[in-house]
């Protein structure tokens, strides 16, 4: 069984690098606390190079990643100098930047494209703005098909495709996490969606993971019931005693 893996997205926080290594420097010794479990922590770009100098065996990740190596880009971060920070996974087409940074499936495709040609591990953000009833929208779909056209097979076991109701992530006005038996469905229409594309051995091996509002208290059903391999934690990361009890409750699953 491979290990779980739980992906910290700090998002635009904290604000100063003093307190993004003082949180990395907490998040560290938890890690080291509770092994068996891979864990990733996403700070904004600014903080990589002090974040990295903390951890041993947490691993680096990334926001975002522009699909080109260099050149007239302003204000983009290039897959290559993330590369070069030693960033080893990125998350690619969350939520926040489709809705309020207006990337489109586009954008998000060359993203996956670049990032797995080049050997990162790319989280891929799916999922809903609504959900009535308990039938999967055609919206994830949509988005698995545009974001993985074009990719080679051989690249997709280093894709993790995160499974993240834009309705559930905790910073939403009226947000609550989705059921572990609704993420079951979900999971279970991601990897149908995926067999698809590229057969049923990747339908079936790929790994996905749950995001929205997820914490201490309520991990261990995603994992278990939603059959989740692991999780993407945003505002619960922030909080370095909460992210350490969700570790451990991971570990035991
Ligand atoms: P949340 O964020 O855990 O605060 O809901 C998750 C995410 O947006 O990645």
């Amino acid at each position: 069984m491979p290990k779980k893996i739980i992906i910290a997205n700090w998002k635009t926080n904290p604000a100063t690098m003093r307190e993004a290594v003082e949180l990395a420097r907490k998040t560290e010794f938890a890690v080291s606390r509770h092994r068996g479990v891979e864990v990733v922590i996403a700070p904004p770009f600014p903080f990589l190079a002090g974040v990295a100098s903390a951890l041993k065996r947490t691993k680096l990740g990334a926001q975002n990643a522009f699909w080109e190596d260099m050149g007239p880009y302003t204000g983009e971060v290039s897959w290559r100098q993330l590369k070069d920070m030693k960033v080893s996974h990125v998350i690619v087409g969350h939520s926040e930047r489709r809705l309020f940074l207006g990337e489109t499936d586009e954008m998000i495709n060359k993203k996956v494209r670049a990032l797995l040609e080049h050997g990162f591990t790319a989280v891929l953000c799916v999922g809903e703005r609504e959900r009535s009833g308990g039938e999967m929208p055609e919206e994830a779909a949509h988005q698995l098909k545009s974001a993985l056209a074009g990719v080679r097979k051989s690249l997709l076991k280093n894709l993790i495709i995160a499974y993240e109701p834009v309705w559930a992530i905790s910073t939403m006005p009226g947000s609550r996490a989705d059921t572990p038996e609704n993420a079951f469905q979900a999971n279970v229409y991601i990897r149908k969606v995926v067999s698809g594309l590229f057969g049923r051995g990747i339908g079936t091996s790929v790994r996905v993971i749950y995001g929205g509002s997820v914490n201490a208290q309520n991990i261990t059903s995603f994992l278990t019931d939603g059959r989740m391999q692991g999780a993407l934690v945003g505002g619960a990361s922030l909080d370095a005693e909460g992210f350490s009890d969700l570790l451990k409750r991971t570990s035991v699953v």
